[in-house]
């Protein structure tokens, strides 16, 4: 690789990640299930040259149950990164993370729901922008709803998925968050995410864009054995059944979220009209510009 190659690559590395918030109204609708398996499914496409790092904070700081979801066991949660936030860098950090063999990596939610309010809204912005500074994909569980801290997440994030399902009381309740949303102009960043879309229900998965506005949500399909089976057991599905219709279809969600990003972070920079004016009036030679 050559100096500028190198150069290149570092700046990358240096640049800031991605935060992808996992959102519901309603509660028991997939989040956990989506942001575990979307996580390894982003790790899965690393090769030698594209090792993202990928690392999920789990946000359902009272019952947060991703290492549960992937049969970990972590010795510190973010409640010890609290404790220490002061004198943290994202170095520091990473020794509270805990590893899944896929390589993603998890910050755990408290072990006991009395100490999530122990997670204090400026320490957990500073914990969010070092889990940035030092992952490719930041993806946050979130628990349903709109708490204090979920909206601050959702209002970081850089993308956030709205989990929903087609039952007549998940869409009422998304619609109205979908609202809020964007009475709040967060609208830009909600990507929707049908969850159990094959399921049975007066609602149809088709009825869904006019219903909440969104002309191409994700659709995942209803595999209860398979998504079930994978929590309990704590075996990401994407890997356990890799050939299964919904593990397909959170595999094609990571893979576009992957070419969107090589494009934002590899794009070349674009010159400006006036630049390319003064360019041409210098001969080319105004590469400070
Ligand atoms: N695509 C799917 N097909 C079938 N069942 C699913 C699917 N996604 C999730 N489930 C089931 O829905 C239930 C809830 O899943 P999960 O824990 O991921 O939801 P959640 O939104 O994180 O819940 P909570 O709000 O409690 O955090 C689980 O029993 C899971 O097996
Ligand atoms: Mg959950």
């Amino acid at each position: 690789m050559s100096v500028e190659e190198k150069a290149f690559t570092e700046q990358v590395r240096n640049k800031r990640g991605e935060m992808i918030a996992i959102c519901s109204a309603k509660g028991g609708i997939g989040k956990t299930a989506m942001a575990v398996n979307l996580a390894v499914a982003l790790s899965k496409n690393n090769t030698k040259s594209s090792n993202s790092q990928i690392c999920i904070m789990d946000a359902d700081f009272q019952f947060g149950d991703v290492g549960l979801s992937m049969d970990l066991h972590p010795t510190f949660t973010i409640k010890d990164v609290m404790e220490s936030i002061d004198t943290m860098d994202k170095h520091t950090l990473s020794s509270y993370l805990i590893k899944h063999s896929s390589g993603v990596k998890i910050l755990a939610a408290p072990d006991r729901p009395e100490y999530a309010d122990l997670v204090f809204p400026d320490r957990l912005d500073k914990v969010c922008d070092l889990l940035l500074s030092g992952h490719d994909y930041v993806i946050v569980d979130t628990p349903s709803g709109f708490t204090d801290k979920t909206l601050q997440i959702i209002e970081k994030a850089d993308s956030v998925f709205m989990v929903t399902t087609l039952e007549m009381a998940a869409i009422k309740s998304t619609k109205l968050m979908l609202e809020t949303l964007i009475l709040l102009g967060l609208r830009d960043k909600i990507k929707l995410l049908v969850n159990r879309s094959t399921m049975d229900s007066v609602i149809k998965a088709s009825d869904v864009p006019d219903f909440l506005g969104e002309d191409m949500p994700y659709y995942v399909p209803n595999e209860w054995e398979v998504v079930s089976q994978s929590l309990n057991s704590g075996v990401p599905f994407v890997l356990k059944n890799g050939k299964t219709d919904i593990a397909k279809a959170v595999c094609k969600i990571a893979e576009q979220l992957i070419q969107r990003r090589e494009i934002s972070v590899f794009q070349p920079k674009q010159t400006s009209f006036i630049q390319s004016i003064i360019q041409r009036a210098l001969g080319g030679h105004s590469s400070t510009l």
